[in-house]
């Protein structure tokens, strides 16, 4: 995990919060990255999908307009970039043969077989779209609470003290981050996973979405919605 950039200290107060959110996207990123292409991607394509990917992100949501020069015509460019980058990534594995990058998620991506025919599941379009829906699943919604978390332990230096205890523990148990943390360790930091579930429920990045009702809905013995409407709900209450 050394390619994975750090966190400032915010939680300390000795950076200002404004730079919290950039570095928490950088690190979410990161972790992203070496998810799905383990830890040997080459720092060149690393950054290339950094560059195009942020392109995409400050451009998908823009009014889709087609023109050159327009941010929406930006991110377009760059997804088929995105797209030329991973092509060339998996060009470079099938050229390897199986190594230890097997076992990340692009690696299971390339394997993955069809059950009947043996064929592969997944085109190289299908591939790269997962790959960058991943991406985008993950990063900004990891980036918005690792922020406000930051945000959250600097108001509350006796809760920051808490968290930190409980990770110094398993930091030491860890010779001092030695060994690796183990799937059980993150399941025993009550407190860390107490305070991510507050600040997600103060803060979610994702207030309300859309479902599609699959029957008529009654509640309480009132008619609510009828079948096939799709009604937002809010993830905060
Ligand atoms: C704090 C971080 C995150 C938040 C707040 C968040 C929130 C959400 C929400 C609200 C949905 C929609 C669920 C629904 O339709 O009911 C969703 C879907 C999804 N998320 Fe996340 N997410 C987070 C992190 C991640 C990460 C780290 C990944 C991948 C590594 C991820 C992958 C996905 C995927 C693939 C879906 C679509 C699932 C589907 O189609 O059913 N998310 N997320």
């Amino acid at each position: 995990m050394n390619k994975v950039s750090k966190l400032p200290p915010v939680a300390t107060g000795q950076a200002p919060l404004g730079s919290a959110r950039r570095h928490a996207t950088r690190l979410s990123f990161d972790v992203g990255i070496v998810t799905i292409f383990g830890g040997r991607l080459g720092r060149r394509h690393r950054e290339e999908l950094r560059t195009n990917y942020s392109v995409v992100e400050r451009g998908y949501n823009c009014f889709p307009n087609r023109f050159p020069g327009t941010l929406y015509h930006k991110a377009i460019q760059a997804r088929k970039q995105l797209r030329a980058i991973l092509s060339e990534i998996m060009a470079e594995r099938r050229a390897r043969g199986r190594d230890a990058d097997d076992g990340d998620l692009l690696g299971r991506l390339m394997r993955s077989r069809d059950g009947d025919t043996g064929v592969a599941a997944l085109t190289d379009d299908q591939i790269a779209d997962n790959v960058v829906g991943v991406l985008f699943a993950a990063q900004d919604t990891t980036a918005s609470v690792l922020t406000w978390i930051l945000k959250y332990l600097h108001d509350s230096p006796k809760l920051l003290e808490a968290v930190k205890a409980e990770q110094m523990a398993i930091y030491v148990a860890n010779e001092g981050g030695k060994r690796p943390l183990t799937w059980t360790q993150t399941r025993s930091m009550t407190l860390t996973h107490q305070v991510i579930l507050e600040s997600l429920r103060m803060a979610s990045i994702i207030s309300f979405t859309f479902r599609e009702a699959v029957a008529d809905v009654e509640y309480k013995g009132k008619h609510v919605f009828n079948m096939d409407w799709e009604p937002v709900y809010s993830v905060l209450e």
